[in-house]
């Protein structure tokens, strides 16, 4: 047997091991990564490709005892990673993914050409990626995913990395002799079996949603007092079912969590948000960022707004496009019908209570805190469907 220690998406480890088992193994065996596929298990199709010293290495022929001191970054750690939120984007808007298998290794593969590569050269990208079999796609969406990444990070200035990172020569994993990691495990705990923390960012970063929906609905109330409420972030919050404030908002940092439940799962999403606002056009923006350490699940999300007149300047008409990405167990049950339903239902709610807000009633502790409920939110709409699905074969205008 043989004693490794490694540094597994920023924890360090110790782990006694076979002096066969292969990385892939050990990822998925030992500490559950199971992101990280296996396909061929012969070093073909690239299922199994994980960055070992921030370069991609096919896990299932690397064996664990030869990458002692080695720091591991499996498909689960780069659920914060900048590049690889945009890559996940890129590839939900391309349809560069179809049944999956090959995903998390394709994701780790064009991560590396994204940062290495000067220009978006649709070449360059198919031989950078040509280590990475997939059997559903026909690559084209893929190609096209990676280009567009490319291509939006050369524009916003972001420069290639000719080395991305690369500095030891020699296998994947190897060159650690003068290990340090068995110096900084005294200070870090084992990544096993406990829960990831939340992990929130300093600065709230921008980014480029999956998916975005639009909505909107009229309150009874004049824009300038819609829009002076849309200031007040504490009576905002408790307008929306299930958020409360962890800290004192400040336009540049909001502080709290939200409670969702989607079927079996439930999740309590800590974050924080940015607040921006144009004042000449009576618009903002929301963007933030959250995680729940249950399901492993984090979610960026942005809420634009833009507020207009209706009835003479005596209603506002609120216009909503909500941008989200999803990752983690809840991106496995959160169907985007379900989910744009539930985010319907969300807003409903929300203007509800906003409009009693506006109106001066108050708004219960209860009702408030009872959180995004899948459970009667979906009963709710399984309710409408079904009404509309009557409607249709009826041809009943009534039925809803
Ligand atoms: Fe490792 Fe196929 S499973 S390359
Ligand atoms: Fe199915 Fe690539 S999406 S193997």
């Amino acid at each position: 047997m043989n004693t490794v220690e490694l540094t597994v998406n920023k924890r360090g480890l110790q782990r006694t091991i076979e002096p066969r088992t292969s990385l892939a193994d050990m990822m998925r065996d030992t500490l559950d990564l199971t992101g990280t596929h296996l396909g061929c298990e012969h070093g073909v199709c690239g299922a199994c490709t994980i960055l070992v010293d921030g370069v991609p290495t096919r896990s299932c022929i690397t064996f664990a005892a030869a990458c002692d001191g080695a720091d591991i970054t499996t498909i689960e750690g780069l659920d914060d990673d900048e590049i690889a939120t945009e890559l996940r984007a890129a590839f939900t808007r391309e349809h560069a993914l179809q049944c999956g298998y090959c995903t998390p290794g394709m994701l780790v593969s064009a991560r590396d050409l994204v940062l290495r590569l000067p220009e978006p050269d649709e070449k360059a990208i198919r031989i950078g990626m040509s280590g990475n079999l997939c059997r559903c796609t026909g690559y084209v969406g893929i190609v096209r995913a990676v280009k567009s990444v490319i291509e939006a990070r050369r524009a916003r200035d972001i420069a290639s990395e000719p080395n991305a990172g690369r500095t030891v020569l020699g296998p994947a994993g190897s060159g650690h002799k003068a290990c340090t990691v068995s110096q900084q495990l005294a200070s870090t705990r084992p990544a096993t079996t406990e829960t990831m923390p939340a992990i929130v960012p300093l600065a709230i970063p921008d980014f480029t949603p999956s998916t975005v929906m639009k909505q909107s609905f009229t309150v009874a109330h004049p824009p300038a007092k819609v829009f002076a409420l849309f200031d007040d972030i504490t009576t905002v919050a408790s307008c929306l079912p299930g958020a409360t404030l962890t800290g004192t908002p400040r336009p540049e940092r909001v502080e709290g969590a939200i409670k969702v439940k989607i079927g079996p799962i439930s999740a309590n999403f800590n974050g924080a948000a940015r607040v921006e606002r144009d004042d000449a056009n009576l618009a903002g923006r929301i963007i933030g960022i959250g995680n729940d350490q249950r399901s492993r699940s984090t979610t960026q999300g942005e809420i634009r707004y833009r507020l207009l007149p209706e009835n003479d300047g005596a209603a506002t008409r609120v216009e909503l496009a909500i941008g989200y990405s999803l990752t983690g167990m809840l991106a496995q049950v959160g169907r985007s019908g379900l989910v744009r339903d539930l985010a319907a239902r969300l807003v409903g709610e929300f203007a509800a209570n906003l409009d009693r807000r506006l109106s001066g009633d108050t708004i219960t502790a209860t009702a408030s805190a009872a959180g995004l409920n899948g459970s009667s939110l979906v009963l709710g709409l399984l309710r409408d469907r079904a009404a509309r699905l009557l409607q249709r074969f009826t041809g009943r205008g009534d039925a809803a």
